[in-house]
């Protein structure tokens, strides 16, 4: 096993694999994985059930307002899977409905709820050796992390991956539908002012529309030893 530890930032576009190369890297190395999506996916369910957020209306204060009854927490499972709870509750699958993926970029695009998880996310990694993936890891969670990626593929692969993900358990699901999601998300978390995604100027970017899981991970493990081994 490894000696030194160090944090790894796995940024980049929804459904582009960043969360398979974040959770295999973490286990290759020994490592702890937080994947900050599902904590701005908690809050957005938080926003859903208190009737925050809807079709038609956001109430942005009131979130904000609500931010200190929102508790984050993660487990793992027997298997090793990371679940995550909010407020004591197992939330791991309803955070993965697309009715949450359709509101998650309007909640993290406010910067009360940002500093919120930031704080969380910078907390969870304390004196750990860490993989987090997310949109602004190496931007700004862990602009000093060690070595960081930006990951991307293109939108007709990203959107077959995520409908064949959700179609077991979404029977109704339309391959349509997803793609426009996940187009939307990437607009809206782009664009955003408060911490958008953006590869940062040292990131090492990683298109993986050619690539299978196990080619992606070579090339991120090699390159995660050497910074761990000091060359
Ligand atoms: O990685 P994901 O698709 O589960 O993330 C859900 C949403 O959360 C994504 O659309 C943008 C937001 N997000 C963010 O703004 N910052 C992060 N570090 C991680 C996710």
């Amino acid at each position: 096993m490894p000696e030194k530890k160090i944090k790894i930032a796995v940024d980049g576009y929804s459904s582009c694999g960043k969360s398979t190369l974040a959770k295999q890297l973490a286990k290759q190395l020994g490592y702890i994985y937080i994947d900050s999506g599902a904590m701005y996916r908690a809050v957005t369910l938080y926003a859903l059930n208190n009737n925050i957020i809807g079709k038609d209306f956001f109430n942005i204060d009131e979130l904000i307002k609500n931010l200190d009854k929102i508790k984050i927490h993660f487990e793992k499972d027997r298997l090793g899977n990371t679940i995550t709870f909010l407020n004591g509750k197992n939330v791991e699958s309803t955070i993965r409905k697309i009715r949450v993926s359709s509101f998650v970029s309007q909640v993290s695009a406010i910067a009360e709820v940002r500093k919120q998880m930031v704080v969380l996310q910078r907390q969870l990694s304390e004196n750990y050796g860490v993989v987090m993936d997310g949109r602004d890891i190496g931007t700004v969670v862990f602009p000093e992390a060690e070595l960081k990626f930006f990951v991307t593929a293109d939108v007709d692969v990203r959107t077959q991956r995520r409908y064949d993900e959700l179609k077991e358990k979404n029977p109704d699901l339309n391959f349509d539908e997803v793609k426009k999601n996940l187009i939307q998300r990437d607009k809206l978390d782009k664009s955003r002012k408060e911490s958008p995604l953006k590869q940062a100027d040292d990131a090492i970017l990683i298109d993986n529309t050619n690539l299978s899981r196990e080619e992606q991970l070579n090339i991120a493990l090699e390159l995660a030893l050497k910074k761990i081994n000091g060359s």
